[in-house]
């Protein structure tokens, strides 16, 4: 099937988690990191996260200054998302709101509703969109699912050596610590960047073909 050229970016603590047991948001990691998060956004013609991630991080999915904003792209299975969260409050692209499961889409304003699946909802927007690059901001149950269907082409990481956020209940890159993916994924090392001074190391790994 058809599907946009996907990428992902997770900062990820020193044991391997994205928050804590208590879904601390973002901003543990450094200017620079936060830095290649908005260039990486800007890269993209299309955004897509979790509403645990949206929620959590009270996300605008926006890129300061850009003419052409990206598409917003939002992914529930439950569609409980509040019409008063800032994503609906601040003009950017044009919002998308999958819903997977069987409730009915909430009243949300100025807002494209899509039910099925994941994979559908990718090819929906590679097709009728012209989506050809979608950039995955998180969280780890939404690229759990994007891994188990294998649509990640590349993975963009910061690995954090300043934060340990420990628990077992502590999300990953690919959600809560549970069964493994159904098979394993190659990726290569595109790019290694490491920050002494930020306690930090920028990594991007692409999919090996
Ligand atoms: N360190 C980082 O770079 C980074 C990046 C992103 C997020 N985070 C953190 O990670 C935490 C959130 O992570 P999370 O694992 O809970 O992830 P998440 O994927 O953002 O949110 C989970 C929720 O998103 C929806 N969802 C995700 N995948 C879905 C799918 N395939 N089909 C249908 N719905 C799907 C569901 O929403 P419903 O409940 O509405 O059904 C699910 O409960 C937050 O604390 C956030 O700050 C960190």
């Amino acid at each position: 099937m058809p599907r946009p050229w996907i990428s992902t970016n997770l900062a990820i603590s020193a044991d391997g988690k994205i928050s804590s047991v208590d879904r601390r948001p973002s901003g543990w990691t450094s200017r620079d990191d936060h830095a290649r998060l908005l260039a990486l956004r800007e890269s993209a013609c299309a955004l897509i996260v979790g509403r645990g991630t949206l929620d959590a991080d009270r996300m605008t999915l926006t890129v300061p200054g850009k003419v052409v904003q990206p598409l917003r792209c939002i992914i529930s299975r439950s569609g409980e998302i509040s019409a008063d969260h800032p994503v609906f409050q601040k003009p950017g692209g044009p919002i998308h709101l999958l819903v997977t499961g069987d409730a009915s889409p909430p009243p949300l304003p100025k807002v494209t509703f899509h039910g099925g699946s994941l994979a559908a909802f990718l090819e929906t927007l590679s097709s009728d969109f012209g989506v050809k690059h979608l950039h995955c901001e998180g969280g780890g149950m939404l690229i759990r699912s994007l891994a188990e269907i294998d649509a990640i082409d590349e993975f963009h990481l910061t690995l954090a050596g300043h934060t340990l956020f420990g628990a077992s209940q502590a999300p990953t890159a690919t959600g809560i610590p549970a069964d493994f993916l159904p098979r394993s994924l190659d990726f290569t090392l595109s790019h290694f960047d490491p920050r002494p001074d930020l306690g930090e190391c920028f990594l991007s790994y692409r999919r090996a073909q």
